[in-house]
């Protein structure tokens, strides 16, 4: 089975966690680790690492002496992301336990967050779960990247969690819109 239909099949069975019906594109996974400095970066994690199409843009970019590990809930994607990048860690558990995760990893904080989860298929309480468990690992000046679609501003949760960005992070800014992606996205880049 190809990573597409494996991601089409897991929305089908948990539409609200995996909230896509087909992986990123290769454009939207450059324009995730086209901002953070992955140059300098000595510990980086991957969140809701899907098929793993960020990991391997995450990977290009990456310095020879980065940590590096992703999360994932999904068990089917995370023995996708496993096959596709079998010298990687991909914990299979949830971004709230990213803590006991860090510490497993033997990482104090993070320096970069590259974050896939569909936040605006969260409800309130969740998406402030886990941008609490996010920033508690996050260094001070450390950075954290997600993306939206663009439709997902005409929505309540979507608009939500921009304003709960703004309480997170002192700096939040957006790129343009990714127009090759299904459904078209742009990238949140923030710094706390
Ligand atoms: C929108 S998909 C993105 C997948 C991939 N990064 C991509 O861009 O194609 C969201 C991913 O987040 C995962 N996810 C959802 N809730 C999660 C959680 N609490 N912890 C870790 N991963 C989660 C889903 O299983 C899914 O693989």
């Amino acid at each position: 089975m190809d990573n597409a239909t494996a991601l089409l099949l897991q929305f089908i069975r948990h539409p609200a966690r995996v909230g896509a019906l087909a992986p990123s594109s290769r454009r939207l996974a450059r324009t995730m680790v086209a901002w953070p400095d992955m140059d300098n970066a000595r510990a980086v994690a991957e969140v809701g690492t899907g098929t793993g199409v960020f990991t391997e843009a995450i990977l290009e970019s990456l310095g020879p002496d980065c940590r590096f590990f992703g999360i994932e809930i999904d068990a089917r994607l995370v023995n996708v992301a496993r096959k596709r990048h079998p010298n990687v860690t991909i914990h299979h558990d949830s971004v709230a336990n990213i803590r006991e995760i860090c510490r497993l990893e033997d990482v104090p904080h993070l320096d970069c967050v590259i974050c896939g989860l569909p936040w605006a298929a969260f409800t309130a309480p969740i998406q402030k779960e886990f941008m609490d468990a996010i920033t508690a690992v996050l260094r001070p000046g450390g950075q954290f990247v997600t993306f939206a679609y663009r439709q997902s501003l005409l929505t309540r949760s979507g608009r939500r969690f921009q304003t709960q960005l703004h309480r997170y992070f002192g700096t939040v800014s957006r790129s343009r819109t990714v127009w090759r992606n299904f459904p078209p996205a742009f990238v949140y880049q923030c710094k706390r």
